[in-house]
């Protein structure tokens, strides 16, 4: 422990860190390990050049002033070089053939939402009352039946929904998938800084203000829980990803995955047409022949607003975070430490001061990192856009009941609806006060809707098909 205590405080004290050491004494044998594992964990060259300004490699406003709309396979595109069809029957074949993975990032807190669990666990079935988790493994397992094939599903968790997940899935028996096919892994951190010294905080006298890395934690994650080497081992070429907030994502959607493969792509994103200019949802974009996401949080509202001759929005591609990444991609990639930049959060984070007396400050005081997925649009040699149809993609839930969007309430509605217009599609009636769910593992969509009901009969009472 001394040779790690004077490797660290050396360390410390070269950037200017030697606060970390200064409740070193009061400290017990135990914490005082515990300490030092975590500190270990820290780069302290890389927080110096993060607070000086100099790891940030994207200049956000000038890129929003270059931004064109990016070049899409729209809906029912009549010149897109593949039919859906094909896509499909492209993707299928790569689904048989065991080459998809399936990533869920899992690692945020509810906080919007007001939900103090990981949000997998919020019950989001309409008629069924089933948690976010259990719809996408029941869809990946609907996908599995179809295609007979096992698929794994793994979820990336963050320090703070780590044990509860996995404690969810115990409990539930996996909610069926076998021991093998889920894979639990969790994402890394990086600590916080007081914005003015580029301090580290502390949360207690023997720990460090830590958050996690964001989602684009995953490509490191990935690799340091060997998952790259599994993954490889196993045959899987692609990954399906997606967030745990969507319940309307189609785990490992074969059309899509087929759009890639057929484009040759190496990161393929799905967009939908934003319901409005300034829609809380991240902004696909092409710069200089490059695919860009520029979170609605740094794009000028002029920029959002803009549009073109015909009065459309010129930025009309809103991210829906469901994105298909080639396996060896995220493997150069996390030889490049990532290669993803850093974006700064300004946050109130509470911390110790130098008297050892907790801080709660009631406005933003420090600086959180966190990397984005989506920053690896740029890298890739070949990434293509897919527009779906929002009706049958996107129904996030972010906000707390009472919001204006994307709401428990308005994701239930539109889980309804979707499985109201395929019975409607099949020849059933279901009248307007009829709440449906569909159980993706009963049916996946409307053409299996279509080959399950036998007898057609009109639902009259909510009805769950399971
Ligand atoms: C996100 C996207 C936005 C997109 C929208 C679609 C970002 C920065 N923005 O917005 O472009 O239009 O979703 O719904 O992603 N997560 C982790 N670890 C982390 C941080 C997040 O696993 O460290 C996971 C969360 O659990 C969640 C997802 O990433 O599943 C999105 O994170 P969130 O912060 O909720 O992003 P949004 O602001 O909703």
């Amino acid at each position: 422990m001394q040779d790690a205590f004077d490797r660290l405080s050396a360390i410390a004290a070269k950037h200017g860190q030697s606060h970390l050491f200064q409740f070193w004494d009061q400290l017990s044998l135990s914490q005082r390990q515990s300490y030092l594992d975590q500190l270990e964990t820290i780069d302290f060259d890389q927080i110096a050049k993060l607070f000086s300004g100099h790891e940030e490699s994207i200049d956000w406003t000038s890129l929003a002033n270059k931004a064109q709309s990016p070049d899409a396979i729209r809906l029912n595109d009549p010149n897109a070089s593949f039919t859906a069809q094909q896509a499909r029957e492209c993707g299928e074949q790569a689904i048989k053939d065991g080459k998809v993975a399936m990533i869920m990032v899992a690692g945020g807190q509810g906080t919007r939402l007001g939900f103090d669990q990981p949000k997998g666990m919020f019950r989001i079935g309409p008629v069924s009352n089933r948690t976010l988790f259990a719809m996408h493994v029941d869809s990946l397992r609907g996908a599995m039946r179809k295609y007979g094939v096992s698929i794994p599903f793994c979820v990336m968790t963050s320090p703070a929904t780590d044990i509860a997940t996995r404690e969810y899935f115990d409990s539930h028996r996996r909610l069926g998938l076998s021991a093998e096919e889920l894979i639990i892994f969790c994402q890394g951190t990086m600590p916080a800084i007081d914005a003015s010294s580029g301090k580290i905080l502390m949360d207690s006298p023997s720990s460090i203000a830590l958050s996690p890395d964001g989602h684009g934690g995953i490509v490191s994650a990935l690799d340091r829980n060997g998952i790259f080497k599994a993954a490889a081992d196993r045959g899987i070429e692609h990954f399906f990803y997606a967030q745990v907030d969507n319940p309307l994502v189609r785990a490992c959607d074969p059309t899509l995955i087929g759009y890639h493969l057929l484009a040759k792509s190496q990161m393929t994103t799905q967009v939908v047409s934003k319901r409005f200019p300034t829609e809380k949802v991240g902004n696909v974009v092409s710069i200089d022949g490059r695919t860009h996401i520029i979170e609605y949080s740094d794009l000028p509202e002029s920029a959002a607003i803009s549009t073109n001759p015909d009065g459309s929005l010129r930025l009309w591609a809103g991210n829906i975070a469901v994105h298909i990444l080639d396996l060896a991609f995220l493997i150069d990639a996390s030889k490049n430490n990532s290669g993803l930049p850093f974006h700064r959060a300004h946050k109130a984070v509470p911390y110790v001061d130098s008297h050892g007396q907790s801080i709660k400050p009631a406005s933003p005081n420090a600086i959180k990192f966190e990397r984005f997925v989506f920053d690896l649009l740029p890298l890739a040699g070949k990434a293509i856009v897919v527009e779906g149809d929002p009706k049958e993609v996107f129904a996030p839930v972010k906000n707390a009941d009472g919001a204006a969007t994307d709401t428990p309430t308005t994701a239930k509605q539109a889980i309804v609806e979707q499985h109201k217009r395929w019975l409607e599609q099949s020849g059933i009636h279901v009248p307007d006060n009829v709440k449906v769910e569909i159980n993706p593992y009963w049916a996946l969509d409307v053409e299996e809707v279509q080959k399950k009901i036998q007898k057609l009969s009109n639902i009259m009472v909510d009805t769950y098909f399971a």
